[in-house]
């Protein structure tokens, strides 16, 4: 299916969040905080828009996707870019100061077992930022939202997508995934610390962030 809205999904992104992508990403940039010299899995990545927008911290990020086509759609941007299945990562224990995924985590088949894995490549201490679309705070915004806005994906994929038809599973996955704190409790049973997150436009996205445990001896 990501094969198939490759083709201008960085265009037809900007379409459908009315700009507002740009404001998330930068968002995500600032709470991940990734420094020159760290490393950074960016998972997930698509055409790695979102790679880059960490690179620009100076840390060293490698985009991550399932999906040739998406990474082939971002072929120019000079970041390292990987195929890699989310539930079966081909990286050893540990090696990530930190893990991020950006629209990209309600896709997984397993999220509790996506997040074990994500754990499993970071460093004890390591961090996990996540951006994802989510639950509007505001009760009359988010009836309006969840009965008539997620309505419109659809149908302006018709104008601006290569492959419409994705944007009907794109718009029923965003109004099924979990709320700000069913995705806290799934990161944390999935053996993150430090749970927290963020809203952005109103609960629209939200950005969770969270840390591996460190273990202590004896
Ligand atoms: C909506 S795009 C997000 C791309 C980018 N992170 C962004 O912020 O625009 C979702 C991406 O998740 C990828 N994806 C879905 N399931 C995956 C999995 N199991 N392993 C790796 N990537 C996966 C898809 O191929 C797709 O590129």
């Amino acid at each position: 299916m990501f094969d198939g809205v490759a083709k201008g999904y960085d265009r037809t992104n900007s379409v459908m969040t009315l700009g507002f992508d740009r404001r998330w990403r930068e968002w995500s940039r600032r709470v991940l905080d990734a420094r020159p010299g760290e490393r950074v899995l960016d998972l997930a990545a698509g055409t790695a828009v979102s790679t880059v927008e960490y690179a620009a911290s100076g840390a060293w990020c490698v985009a991550a996707d399932f999906s040739l086509g998406m990474l082939l759609g971002g072929a120019h941007r000079a970041v390292p870019k990987v195929a890699a299945d989310a539930l079966h990562l081909p990286f050893a224990d540990g090696v990530f100061d930190a893990v991020t995924v950006s629209f990209g985590i309600r896709n997984f088949s397993d999220t509790e077992a996506a997040l074990r894995e994500m754990a499993r490549v970071v460093r004890p201490g390591g961090r996990l930022v996540i951006c994802e679309v989510s639950t509007p705070t505001f009760r009359p915004f988010r009836y309006v939202y969840m009965r008539h806005l997620l309505r419109l994906v659809p149908f302006t994929a018709r104008f601006v997508c290569s492959n419409p038809d994705a944007y009907d599973y794109l718009a029923e996955s965003m109004r099924t995934w979990p709320d700000q704190r069913s995705l806290a409790e799934i990161i944390s049973r999935a053996g993150w610390d430090d749970v927290a997150w963020m809203n952005l436009t109103g609960g629209v996205v939200a950005l969770h962030r969270a840390t591996k445990p460190v273990q202590r001896e004896g």
